[in-house]
């Protein structure tokens, strides 16, 4: 039985979440009743992975309404309007943030007093956590199909239980494949410079009894020679509704490589990952971070004084060099223009 540490919990008004930062060397946490600390807590990563930030922003907004002390509804929906703009302001790329965040404010919108509010708003916070987790479970059975015994898998960033509710959506089918009693090897890229791979992926796998592999993020073209791949299964972060998929940097890269090796190439992501408001890559913004985050490694500067680096912290992969999109309502495969619209009707 797959026991991890969970990575967000709601208790009476405060919200402990793991502080990945800090991981693997610590499992330490960060207990807060106080929203905006949870807001910081998404911007500077110490919560990371697009169905994570969405449960963290629905938690953040639910602290708000929670520890409001105040008489009126308008004040009360006003100061919960400019919370929820600031909670958006915090990550520009997971989709899962804003449609958490909009879930919220259309239960908000729809109350006629305060302690009703309080109360649609929590429990929205809540029903968000605890679907992600019932549609990463899914995804891991519907994945798992995907999966023989003896398969290596190669795997980007951290989708996993980390990075989500619980169970992951690329780590799902793993976690499930192994429950089947299938023995797998999963090659975890350590993905520059935050690590999600080397830190986060091998520790969640490893802990569960996976073989997981470490290997540098530009080994994938060797890798893909020599290594007998099987299958690649990454996340996402948000998917265009004509299956363009941004994912962590170093995802289009594996998608190439993987194409021109025959190694199928699925992604792996809960129907709140799909947009249908964009269509085009462009149509969203690409997340660049501060190049500190680049030039340092853990309070050193690792490269040249007065050389600066750019960090996109995102990359985007077009659709044709994806093989499937797995998500809880069923693989959803070409042409994506069709069938991703089609899979969120049925949701
Ligand atoms: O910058 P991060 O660590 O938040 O990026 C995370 C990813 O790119 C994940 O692959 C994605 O959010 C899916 S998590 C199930």
């Amino acid at each position: 039985m797959l026991r991890l540490p969970r990575t967000i919990e709601w208790k009476d008004g405060i919200v402990r979440l793991i502080n990945q930062k800090e991981l693997p060397d610590r499992l330490i946490y960060i207990e807060t009743s106080d929203w905006r600390r949870v807001a910081k807590a998404i911007k500077d990563m110490e919560i990371r992975g697009a169905p994570a930030i969405g449960v963290a922003a629905g938690y953040a907004l639910a602290l708000f309404a929670y520890h409001w002390r105040g008489e009126s509804l308008e004040s009360f929906k006003r100061e919960l309007f400019q919370a929820a703009e600031e909670v958006k302001k915090t990550r520009p790329t997971a989709v899962n943030l804003f449609w958490a965040v909009e879930r919220i404010l259309s239960k908000a919108s729809q109350v006629s007093s305060i302690d009703e509010a309080r109360r649609s708003i929590i429990e929205e916070a809540i029903n968000i956590h605890k679907e992600d987790e019932r549609a990463n479970r899914r995804i891991g059975e519907i994945g798992a199909e995907l999966i023989e015994d003896g398969d290596t898998i190669i795997t980007v960033c951290n989708a996993g239980s980390l990075a989500t509710s619980y169970w992951g959506t690329a780590t799902a089918p793993m976690y499930v494949a192994r429950e089947q009693g299938k023995n797998i090897r999963v090659i975890a890229l350590e993905t520059r410079p935050y690590l999600q791979g080397a830190r986060l992926t091998a520790w969640e796998l490893s802990q569960a009894g996976i073989d997981v592999v470490i290997a540098t993020d530009n080994s994938i073209g060797i890798l893909a020679m020599r290594e007998k791949i099987s299958l690649a299964i990454v996340g996402a972060d948000r998917v265009t509704r004509i299956g363009w998929v941004a994912n962590k940097l170093g995802t289009y890269p594996l998608a190439l490589v993987s194409r021109v090796h025959n190694i199928p190439f699925y992604v792996a992501a809960p129907t709140s990952t799909l947009d249908l408001k964009s269509k085009d890559p462009t149509d969203f913004e690409i997340e660049k971070r501060d190049p500190s985050e680049v030039l340092y490694w853990k309070g050193t500067r690792i490269a040249p004084e007065g050389v600066n680096a750019i960090y996109y912290a995102f990359d985007l992969t077009p659709p044709q060099l994806i093989t499937g999109i797995i998500t809880e309502a069923g693989i959803i495969y070409p042409p994506y223009e069709k069938n991703i619209p089609r899979t969120l009707q049925r949701v």
